[in-house]
């Protein structure tokens, strides 16, 4: 990997977290330059312990892959920058939210491979899930490179049809939010039930984490590991009845990710 030079715009939350995911996976660390107007305390300091280099003078040709991790809004301001690095065999890779490939291809004429990613924000303590779609342009080398510079912040899964991209956003963008939420409601029912806000809390944070874990780790359905602990007649079965009842909770569930998908459709125009 030390060969291949990065070039990454945006050292804001997930630009930080997709470099160290890079480092972490040895990436020659002399080899990335991050672009980042405004760095924070923590990218200083990664930078300056990693050895990468944060605002060099950009050298034409610098950066194999150039990955976008700006906000959406600031796309048309890399531009004139892209354009005048990018040459016939430079990678683009974007996690900008809502940036189809064509928007790709109209912001940066002169490029011919794109990737077009959406991670979520688990990917900042590496447990991200992040959906993929190379472009028409993207040779079988330049899927790989992109698989990658992804795959240092969790999980990767290609893309086919960019129409769904959207629907991804909506369950594993949106996702961490829902998953949030539950833990509060969880910490709630805690303290109604007799337990201090902070038992309750970190009994509700520990158990969401833990069964999060084992969902990560168990090559068994969601389902078949709720059966596991759900033994006859038991505590887990008594809650359950009330949690499935009706499919009430599906029914929201479903309407949650329908709602975030048209949010997602709007934003995108
Ligand atoms: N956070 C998530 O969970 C998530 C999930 C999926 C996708 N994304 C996408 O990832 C991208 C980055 O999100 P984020 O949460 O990391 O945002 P962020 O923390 O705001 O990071 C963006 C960084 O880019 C910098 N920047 C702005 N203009 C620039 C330019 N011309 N050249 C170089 N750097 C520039 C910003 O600097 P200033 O602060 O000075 O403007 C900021 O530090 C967004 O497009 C977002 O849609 C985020």
């Amino acid at each position: 990997m030390a060969d291949r030079s990065i070039l990454l715009f945006g050292g804001g939350r997930m630009g930080l977290a997709m470099v160290r995911g890079w480092v972490a996976a040895g990436f020659d660390p002399a080899a990335i330059a991050i672009v980042e107007p405004a760095p924070g305390a923590a990218l200083l300091s990664f930078a300056q312990s990693s050895g990468c280099r944060l605002n060099p003078p950009l050298a034409a040709r610098e950066g194999q892959a150039v990955v976008l991790a700006v906000k959406p809004q600031m796309a048309a301001d890399l531009a004139a920058p892209v354009a005048a690095l990018a040459r016939a065999d430079t990678l683009v890779l974007s996690i900008m939210a809502g940036k189809t490939l064509r928007d790709l291809g109209r912001l940066f004429p002169g490029v011919a491979a794109f990737v077009r990613a959406a991670p979520n924000l688990p990917a900042a303590v590496g447990r991200g899930m992040t959906v993929a779609l190379a472009g028409a342009g993207c040779s079988a080398a330049d899927r790989d490179f992109a698989a990658d510079l992804l795959a240092g912040t969790g999980a990767l899964l290609w893309f086919e049809d960019e129409a769904l991209m959207d629907v991804a956003t909506a369950l594993s963008g949106s996702g961490p939010g829902y998953i949030f939420y539950i833990a509060d409601c969880l910490t709630q029912a805690g303290i109604a039930a007799g337990l201090a806000e902070p038992v309750a809390e970190t009994l509700a944070r520990m158990t969401l984490a833990g069964a999060g874990e084992m969902l990560r780790v168990s090559d068994r359905s969601a389902a078949d590991l709720r059966r596991d602990v759900t033994s006859p007649a038991g505590t887990t079965e008594a809650g359950l009845r009330v949690l499935m009842a009706d499919g009430a909770l599906q029914a929201r569930l479903t309407a949650t990710v329908a709602a975030a998908l048209a949010r997602s459709r709007e934003l995108a125009g």
